[in-house]
């Protein structure tokens, strides 16, 4: 089936966004998932939606068979650049025309970045660029959808724990503007063959975003600074496993560093027409998870 669109990643918080976009707009994509029940209920039993695990390069060029145009979304992982390359090597196997990838930040992606998932979204999007036909990439900015995992901590101690200095200028993008950018893009993939699109909200400080928690909660939120070594040691005493330890580290250390404060606002002025979701519109959808 010709024009047919893929999303792997289709569970995640940007993969099930873009499939929502992509429904909005009268296409019905392709799911690349790896377990039914979820995927019913993320995205509806209507869902289409094929089964395969990233680690297995057989099982995605199965399901990507007769696949035109594909995005790929996958989490955090000490695997990833293994699991990236696996889709990658089955898209080509598949024949797949276009594939678009979310890669990391313009901050941390790079051959020599001090981030290990950095490094990897720099192999891949190396790799992307001579498997398949045409490519394009996205390196969206710090997702705003970070701060629902701090959702217990805004509702029990009205506190965020941010590790940078407050006044820092940041540049934050709700998921929601990555989703709908891919959507066009996988729907007019025309205009966007062999690009690079780094992609941002409007700047703003962790300090005015905890203005905005405060207004739309109706009582003060406030932030705590925590060092990057601090990141370290409350994730060590919860357990996280020393690879997630060394990423949150070098991540807090990049947005301490400057790394996430460049805006890059035009990308998304020029692909959706209209201006970024602000941190007042993710604050105001998103209210319950932090009352
Ligand atoms: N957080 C940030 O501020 C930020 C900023 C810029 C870029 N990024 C990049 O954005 C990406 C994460 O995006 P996200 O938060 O939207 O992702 P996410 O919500 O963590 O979703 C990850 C997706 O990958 C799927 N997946 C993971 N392992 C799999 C496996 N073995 N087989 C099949 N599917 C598998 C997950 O499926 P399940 O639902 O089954 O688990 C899920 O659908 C990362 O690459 C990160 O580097 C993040």
């Amino acid at each position: 089936m010709m024009n047919s669109i893929a999303v792997i990643g289709a569970t995640g918080m940007t993969g099930s966004a873009t499939v929502r976009e992509l429904s909005r707009k009268g296409f019905d994509p392709l799911c690349v998932v790896r377990d039914r029940d979820r995927a019913r209920s993320i995205l509806g039993e209507r869902a289409r939606v094929a089964i395969a695990d990233i680690d297995s390069r057989a099982d995605l060029a199965t399901a990507l068979r007769g696949v035109d145009r594909l995005m790929f979304v996958t989490g955090r992982s000490r695997t990833l650049r293994e699991q990236q390359v696996n889709i990658l090597e089955a898209a080509r196997e598949a024949g797949v025309d276009f594939a678009l990838k979310v890669s990391g930040a313009r901050g941390i992606v790079g051959r020599d970045s001090v981030v290990m998932l950095g490094r990897d979204h720099y192999h891949v999007e190396q790799m992307l660029q001579s498997v398949v036909p045409s490519w394009c990439i996205l390196r969206p900015g710090l997702f705003m959808q970070n701060t629902l995992e701090q959702g217990r901590s805004v509702t029990e101690q009205s506190n965020l724990v941010i590790p940078c200095d407050g006044d820092l200028k940041l540049s934050f993008i709700d998921v929601r503007d990555t989703a709908a950018v891919a959507a066009e893009i996988l729907v007019n993939p025309d205009r966007y063959r062999r690009r690079l699109i780094e992609l941002t909200g409007r700047q703003t400080t962790y300090n005015d975003f905890a203005g905005i928690f405060s207004k739309v909660l109706g009582r003060p939120i406030f932030v705590s600074t925590i060092s990057p070594e601090g990141v370290g040691e409350r994730m060590s005493s919860l357990g996280s496993p020393p690879w997630l330890i060394e990423h949150s580290i070098a991540i807090a250390r990049t947005i301490a560093n400057g790394g996430f404060t460049p805006e890059q606002c035009e990308p998304i002025r020029e692909v959706l027409g209209r201006e970024p979701i602000s941190t007042l519109e993710f604050v105001q959808d998103h209210k319950e998870a932090f009352q």
